[in-house]
């Protein structure tokens, strides 16, 4: 029997091989550690801008090691918490056990989610669902899983502030971006945002705010624990091989950007936009 191969199943091959090559990427290094260090206030941030609390089964997309999913459990709702890659689900399920927390983790796509429509009263992801790389298909899956009446909430880095030119600084260096992908910034621009979730929302807030960041105390510092611990920054230095002129020029150009970002006690604050949203019903 001869197998015929069509457009529809070549697509679905690169797209599988483009998340595998994503799901490996965010394994590399150490994100959970970085999360706990860094940025544990958006978790906390977006859960108590969200009201979350018990009688909620609350959807958190690419939850990494659960840094909003565990205060939404905390704080009683049902959680589900998802991610493309399963290494960092591992952590926050072990976190979550030390904790005594019942959460679910499973490994999904945002772009293709395995849920039912409208199972959830709310979806939500802190600078995560940013990363996924056709915004159309997450927003659709975003919206898809909520109830009518049901909350929206994101936290995602602004393309101005200091993560969002982090990955302007890498660009440069970086293998080509995928045909069809949207920078990951862009959710963090509340007019892209706004157009995402279009006329399916209600009662749509967006809020700049800026996350401190006082943990090094140089800008070499940064960058260093960066290219240790943090995926996407891994991943272009490895793109760069042995070329020791241009990791020197990155080198130079991220710390230069924490140079611009500082402010003079030497921290930094790290710009967001919050987004919190209701489903049309
Ligand atoms: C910066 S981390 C944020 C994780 C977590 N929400 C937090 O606040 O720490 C980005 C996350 O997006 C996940 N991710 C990337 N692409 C994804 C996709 N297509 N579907 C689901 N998760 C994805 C990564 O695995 C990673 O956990």
């Amino acid at each position: 029997m001869s197998t015929v191969t069509t457009d529809a199943d070549a697509d679905a091959d690169a797209d599988a091989a483009l998340k595998a090559k994503h799901r490996a990427m965010w394994a590399l290094g150490n994100y959970p550690e970085l999360a706990a260090d860094l940025i544990p206030a958006l978790g906390t941030t977006l859960v108590g801008a969200l009201g979350l609390g018990a009688g909620q089964r609350v959807l958190d997309i690419a939850a990494g090691s659960g840094n909003a999913a565990i205060p939404a459990a905390q704080a009683g709702a049902d959680v589900v918490a998802s991610d493309l890659t399963p290494e960092l689900l591992d952590v926050g399920r072990a976190r979550a056990d030390e904790l005594g927390l019942q959460l679910e983790w499973r490994q999904a796509d945002a772009e293709a989610l395995p849920f039912a429509e409208g199972e959830f009263d709310v979806a939500l992801s802190t600078v995560g669902i940013m990363f996924a790389p056709h915004h159309e298909a997450s927003a659709r899956e975003l919206l898809r899983v909520v109830r009518p009446g049901g909350h929206i909430g994101l936290i995602n880095w602004t393309p101005e502030g200091f993560i969002g030119q982090m990955f302007a600084a890498m660009k440069p260096y970086a293998a080509p971006p995928p045909p069809g992908a949207t920078p990951p910034p862009r959710w963090g621009d509340e007019e892209h945002v706004r157009s995402l979730l279009g006329d399916q929302v209600t009662e749509f807030t967006a809020t700049r705010a800026l996350l401190p960041v006082s943990k090094f105390a140089a800008p070499e510092e940064l960058r260093d624990y960066f290219k240790e611990r943090y995926g996407p920054t891994i991943a272009v230095y490895k793109n760069l091989g042995d070329d020791t002129d241009r990791v020197a020029a990155l080198d130079r150009d991220l710390v230069e950007l924490v140079r611009r970002f500082a402010t003079e006690s030497g921290a930094l604050d790290w710009e967001y936009l919050l987004v919190t949203a209701r489903k049309v019903g």
